[in-house]
Order: structure tokens, then C-alpha cells, then sequence
């Protein structure tokens, strides 16, 4: 009789919910994952033969589901901007029925946690019918996934229980940032190279405590501009905007509040419609070139009446914004925007009266198309 999971690692011990052990485990994981993939004189490493394989690209396809799909917008701006290699991400379900036409040289990148979700396993096996090569990077070892891609990276976050994912997502993040940056090296990409991955990753775990740190602010964010709210609208550009897709999920996941992640240059041509006199508007501002864009778009909307919060890092802040974050590289900045959205929803379902670890109508792992 063989438990694969570890139940002491499983163990809520003193939290109310899993959720919540899971959004504070997240520094932990952060260190975790630097000692398991870089060596000790700090160099990245990944497998040999994966990265020959990456080498050998001209286009690198991510395909996910769910919060491991958002994991793979941000995962597409790393590849290109570290790695200089054209990358798309996918939704598997359209994926399997609606393929793009592939370049010559494809190599797919399977996000998973459970590494079991059918509509990713669908396409997976039409990349082994076509011959082509995968990475499959998820939480559970020997997953199906993991058994049928050519290689397999963990992401070592220790098991998720709670439905909405957390953890499994800044991993994720983080194991895309290490392949980039071993690829882009492999490539002699300045970009790359200049780019201290290891030390960022210490600052992201420290910058991700200081957050976890301040629970009671964002208990009082949730009570006081979310729990009677209808609608709540989470903005950004570029990689703000991957986080605002994945911020506005994890709200309507738990809390059944009807949420959306918008463009914030889309605002104007569709989504300010919706503003009522103190729908939750959040910005996510990490990004100098597009900051003042997006705070005249926030501004657009609390003058349709909306209740505008900001989430900045430190460089780019101002006297009026709300959650300040340490500053890290613009890469990295998702490790630290999500998780005021992440705390954010955990109380507002707390407060609510809902099951926070188990949503109505969703499973943690779905092994149905
Ligand atoms: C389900 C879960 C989500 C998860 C998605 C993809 O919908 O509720 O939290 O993001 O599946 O799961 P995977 O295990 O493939 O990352």
C-alpha cells in the first residue's frame, strides 16, 4: 500500500483552510524551486537533452487549462523577451479542436498541477501521434501528463487541496522563468544573461512574505469594497493584464462575485458599460512604459462612479495607491501581484459564508473534456 502523498505535507495544521496554508507556503516554494534547479556555484540547470530539444525550436506552443493557462501567458512573455523565441500559449479544450497552424520545428510545453486534466491530455496525444517532442511541468509526479511527455519538470510545491490554485501557479511561473533563462543563456541571449534569476527569485520570496504578512489589510479590502459588490474588474497591460485574468478568476471561483480580467486599453470599448457607482476597478501597474496608461484608464472609470484600488510596485508608486510591492524585475512582477488578488478573494468567501476550498460546481482536477 503505497500513499504518494506525503499526508504530513497535506495537513492543514492550524489553518481554516487549505487555501490559505497554500497562498503562505508560496515563499517557501520560491526558495525550494531555487535549490532544486540551480547548482551550487549558481548557475541554472535544467536536463541536457530537454534543452538541446528546446534549442532545436522555432516556436514553442503552451497549452493549458484553467489557472495554468494564465500561468502560460506570462510564460509567453518570458520565453520571448529571455529566450527570443516566438511562444504561444493555448487553452487546451480549443487547442484540440481548433489547432493553429504549427511552425516547422514545434516543441510543446504542457502546464498541469494535477497533470491529469483530460482537455490537456487530448492534445498531448495528438503531439505523440505527429512525433513531436513536450515538457510536461506539473505538481504530481508519474501523472499522466508526466508519463506520456518526453521530459517532466516538478514544480515541488507540495500537494494543493484547495480547488482554487495558488501555489501551482506562481510555481509554475517561476519554472517557465528558469527554463527561459537556461535556454536564452544556451542561446547567448544578452537578455538572459544579464537577467539574475536566482537573486530575483530570493527578492520574489521576500516580497511575497511582506505580503502574506499584512492578512488583516486585505481581510478589511474584502469586507469593505467586495462583499456586497456584483461585479469587480481587475485591469492591466501586457503582463498586468495575464495577472488580471488570472486575479479575476480566482474571484469568481470562490466568491461567485461576477468578475473580469480586461485589457485596460479594452476598457473603454466594451467593459466601462458595466461600472456602477462602487464596482471594485483594480489596476495592476507594474510595467513603466504602460504605467500612466493604465492609471488614465482607472481614472476613466471612477468617473463612471467605480471604486478604484491599485496594486504597483515600489519604483512606480504614488502618494494615492493602495498595496505597495517590493520592487523585482518587470518579468517576475506576477509573483507578487497576484497574491493581494489571491488573499482579496480568500476573504471575501470567508467573509461570505462560502466553502472556500470547495467551490460550488467546480473539481480540482477535471478528467472530462
Ligand atoms: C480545474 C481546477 C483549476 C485548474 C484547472 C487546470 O478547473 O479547478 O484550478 O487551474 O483545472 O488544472 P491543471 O491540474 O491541469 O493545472
Amino acid at each position: 500500500f503505497h500513499v504518494s502523498m506525503d499526508a504530513s505535507e497535506a495537513d492543514k495544521g492550524t489553518y481554516p483552510h487549505y487555501m490559505l496554508k497554500e497562498i503562505d507556503d508560496q515563499p517557501t516554494v520560491m526558495r525550494k524551486l531555487v535549490q532544486t534547479y540551480f547548482n551550487d556555484d549558481g548557475q541554472v540547470t535544467i536536463d541536457d537533452e530537454l534543452l538541446a530539444d528546446l534549442q532545436s525550436a522555432d516556436r514553442l506552443y503552451i497549452v493549458a487549462a484553467g489557472t495554468s493557462y494564465h500561468a502560460g501567458l506570462v510564460g509567453e512573455r518570458l520565453f520571448e523577451r529571455l529566450a527570443a523565441v516566438p511562444t504561444e500559449a493555448h487553452v487546451s479544450s480549443e487547442f484540440a479542436y481548433n489547432s493553429p497552424i504549427l511552425s516547422k520545428h514545434p516543441f510543446f510545453i504542457f502546464l498541469s498541477q494535477s497533470g491529469e486534466t483530460a482537455d490537456s491530455r487530448e492534445v498531448l496525444t495528438e503531439v505523440n501521434a505527429k512525433g513531436y517532442h513536450s515538457l510536461t511541468i506539473t505538481n504530481v509526479q508519474n501523472s499522466t501528463l508526466s508519463r506520456e511527455a518526453t521530459y517532466t519538470m516538478l514544480l515541488n510545491a507540495g500537494p494543493e487541496i484547495a480547488v482554487a490554485s495558488t501555489k501551482a501557479y506562481t510555481a509554475q511561473i517561476a519554472v517557465e522563468a528558469i527554463i527561459a533563462k537556461a535556454l536564452g543563456e544556451a542561446t547567448q541571449q544578452v537578455a538572459a544573461a544579464d537577467f539574475d534569476l536566482r537573486r530575483q527569485l530570493g527578492l520574489v520570496a521576500n516580497g511575497i512574505q511582506a505580503l502574506v504578512d499584512q492578512k488583516e489589510r486585505f481581510e478589511a479590502v474584502a469586507k469593505d469594497n467586495f462583499v456586497d459588490q456584483r461585479d469587480a474588474f481587475y485591469i492591466g497591460r501586457g503582463i498586468d493584464y495575464a495577472v488580471s485574468l488570472e486575479a479575476s478568476l480566482k474571484l469568481k471561483e470562490i466568491t461567485y462575485i461576477h468578475s473580469e480580467g480586461v485589457a485596460a486599453g479594452e476598457l473603454k470599448h466594451g467593459p466601462i458599460a458595466l461600472i456602477e457607482s462602487g464596482t471594485p476597478v483594480i489596476g495592476i501597474i507594474t510595467q513603466e512604459r504602460t504605467a500612466s496608461l493604465t492609471r488614465s484608464n482607472l481614472a476613466e472609470t471612477a468617473a463612471r462612479g467605480s471604486h478604484i484600488m491599485t496594486i504597483v510596485t515600489k519604483s512606480l508608486a504614488k502618494a494615492h495607491d493602495d498595496i505597495i510591492l517590493e520592487d523585482v524585475d518587470e518579468m517576475l512582477t506576477p509573483l507578487l501581484t497576484i497574491i493581494p488578488a489571491q488573499l482579496i478573494s480568500y476573504y471575501t468567501s470567508l467573509l461570505k459564508g462560502l466553502d472556500v476550498d470547495k467551490p460550488r460546481n467546480l473539481a480540482k482536477s477535471v478528467t472530462v473534456q
